[in-house]
């Protein structure tokens, strides 16, 4: 009898291209209280995993003046760079100046990832944290210029096997700060929608690279509902 090698299924990618960064934000903003609206009338919550870096920050100024049932809304981080608690440098630092010190979202609800506390107390109680939510809503992730996601890096354990843990530490990361707790690609796909922004002529390699097939970080994160990636349609030129 042959031997079946089952290759890892492919990522399901619904590629969505704007004209600017501008009509790219608004669209998220809508599509993220469009799954809150849902995941609220079906399920009295919504629960989102934020993304860090810089390209959602106005997405996260918009939703500041938003209309929402925020009291039932439950958010998480993708990722977060191991600095003191207000550090400048934190992920749910810049959330919280952009947009969560600024609406009703009660403070039981919003779990920063205590980096903090130094990275394996970190890991630990978050995947505790996140292990008693079965499956995200909405998980809103970006794209860093060498492919990465999160703080899932080229040539690291992206944690996307079965039985990978929930948060990986990583200790070594090319981006500064090399010391950084992550959600695992495992733990990033358990989620009914999950978004990708991408933004910015830096990404355009990245994103050529995933095109063609490139097993970049970001394809390591697999949702059964897929993903939808939206970009800057300039991202797209040259092909
Ligand atoms: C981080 C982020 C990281 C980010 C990408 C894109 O902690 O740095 O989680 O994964 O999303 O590097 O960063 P920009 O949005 O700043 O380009």
């Amino acid at each position: 009898m042959p031997v079946l090698h089952h290759s890892k299924p492919a990522q399901n990618c619904r590629w969505h291209a704007f004209k600017n960064a501008d009509e790219l934000e608004q669209a998220a903003v809508a599509r993220i209280l469009s799954a809150a609206q849902q995941a609220i009338e079906d399920r009295g919550a919504f629960h989102i995993v934020l993304a860090g870096g810089t390209t959602p920050k106005k997405v996260y100024e918009a939703l500041r003046d938003a209309k929402a049932e925020w009291a039932a809304w439950h958010i998480y981080f993708g990722d977060e760079r191991c600095f003191p608690r207000e550090h400048a440098e934190r992920n749910s630092r810049m959330a919280a100046l952009a947009w969560l010190d600024h609406v009703s979202i009660p403070a039981a609800q919003i779990h920063p990832i205590p980096t903090e506390e130094g990275a394996t107390v970190a890991a630990e109680k978050y995947a505790a944290l996140v292990n008693k939510v079965n499956s995200f809503d909405l998980v809103l992730l970006g794209l860093g210029e060498d492919g990465h996601t999160a703080s899932l890096f080229p040539q690291h354990d992206a944690g996307d096997s079965a039985d990978a843990p929930s948060t990986l530490i990583v200790s070594d990361a090319p981006k500064p700060p090399p010391q950084r707790v992550s959600l695992s690609a495992r733990r990033l796909s358990a989620t009914r929608r999950l978004i990708f922004l991408v933004t910015g002529n830096s990404k355009a390699q990245a994103v050529k690279d995933w095109r063609s097939g490139r097993a970049i970080p970001a394809t390591r994160v697999m949702p059964e509902s897929g993903v939808d990636i939206y970009i800057e349609s300039a991202l797209f030129d040259g092909e």
